[in-house]
């Protein structure tokens, strides 16, 4: 563990379970880049309730959704594994950056648009239109250089580097400007229901997404009555949205190249490449499944290792707020 490299930060909200979308999109492109930097991942438990969650319900997921990074690969004797709520920091900076951000540009947030049409634009949380503003606290409180994500994060990733230039430009240069990390492939994962939607935790369509831990006997039922198109086999040349997003799942899990991917699954029937999609699929969340469940059984390890990373690296955190508390003028001790 070498502190001489590039930190990098990403995080995911515990609400409900962790699908295959977040897991092709960001959390397995962590496991595979963890040892080429200074990795902090961390479970957003501050952002989840910007929308209302059931407090037991939010405490079981936070667990769930730390024991499924672990599950997946990622490494706690070398990475950071912990929860947002653990170290203040997330939220001090938080604060200061809302202040220096302007409304417009938290009204311009995609995400906010469509979540706070769900529920009245009265009614819903200042927090979900302030969300952007923590997680670039997440984010610039560690100095991260890099932050691997899928793409509907890019917006937020782009307010973040507005939000360091911006304090950079005020007060003088304090925040590293972050980049974005997308995958190769699986950036965007699609909902099998409706393949012009991404795949999401929220949706209430039960043949929408499959979770992490779907038994495998459910996710062939997914992947059976996933929407495909009007041909009867695949097609490069005309194939629709359905058919390239199961592709993608494939070539995602499997890692095979381009030409490969052509070579094996052209002019194949949509029944075969079903079946192809649920082998793999089963296949790679088998072993996550079964180490998540050894995990689950010793709460009082998980918490213990989740402790120990935040203990670790909560140093850093109030590095920065001091830094940023006495650029802005504020009281310091
Ligand atoms: P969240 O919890 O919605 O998603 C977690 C990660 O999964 C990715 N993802 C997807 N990738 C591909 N296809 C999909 N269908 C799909 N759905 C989700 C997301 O891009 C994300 O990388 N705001 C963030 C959490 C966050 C954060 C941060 C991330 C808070 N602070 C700081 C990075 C850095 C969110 O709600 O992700």
């Amino acid at each position: 563990m070498s502190e001489s490299k590039p930190r990098i930060f990403s995080g995911m909200q515990p609400t409900g379970t962790l699908h295959i979308g977040n897991y092709l999109g960001a959390l397995r492109n962590w496991t595979q880049i963890q040892y080429d930097y200074e990795p902090i991942f961390c479970v957003v438990d501050l952002h989840a309730i910007t929308l209302y969650q059931d407090p037991a319900e939010l405490r079981e997921a936070i667990d769930r959704t730390a024991a499924l990074y672990i599950a997946a690969g990622i490494d706690p004797e070398h990475s950071a594994v912990f929860v947002q709520s653990q170290i203040a920091g997330h939220v001090e900076l938080s604060w200061i950056f809302t202040c220096c951000t302007p409304l417009g540009w938290l009204n311009r947030m995609t995400q906010f648009k469509a979540k706070s049409e769900k529920q009245k634009q009265e009614s819903v949380g200042t927090g979900l239109l302030a969300y952007p503003v923590l997680m670039a606290a997440d984010i610039l409180l560690y100095q991260a250089k890099i932050v691997p994500v899928g793409e509907d994060q890019s917006q937020h990733l782009e307010l973040t580097r507005n939000i360091a230039e911006r304090f950079n430009h005020l007060y003088g240069d304090t925040f590293v400007v972050p980049e974005t990390r997308l995958p190769a492939v699986g950036a965007r994962i699609m909902g099998l229901d409706d393949p012009t939607q991404k795949m999401s935790k929220s949706s209430e369509n039960p043949n929408h997404a499959v979770s992490m831990l779907e038994a495998p006997s459910r996710i062939k039922k997914l992947f059976g009555r996933a929407v495909t198109d009007s041909n009867p086999a695949v097609d490069y040349e005309t194939m629709g949205d359905g058919v390239k997003n199961l592709l993608a799942i494939y070539q995602a899990f499997s890692g095979d190249a381009n030409d490969r991917m052509r070579a094996e699954f052209e002019g194949m029937r949509y029944g075969d490449l079903k079946k192809r999609v649920t082998e793999i699929t089963v296949a790679k969340l088998e072993p996550i499944q079964a180490k998540y469940h050894e995990l689950m059984a010793d709460r009082g390890e998980l918490h213990a290792l989740l402790a120990r990373s935040a203990d670790r690296i909560r140093p850093w955190a109030e590095e920065t707020v001091q830094l940023a508390k006495r650029r802005t003028g504020l009281f310091v001790n």
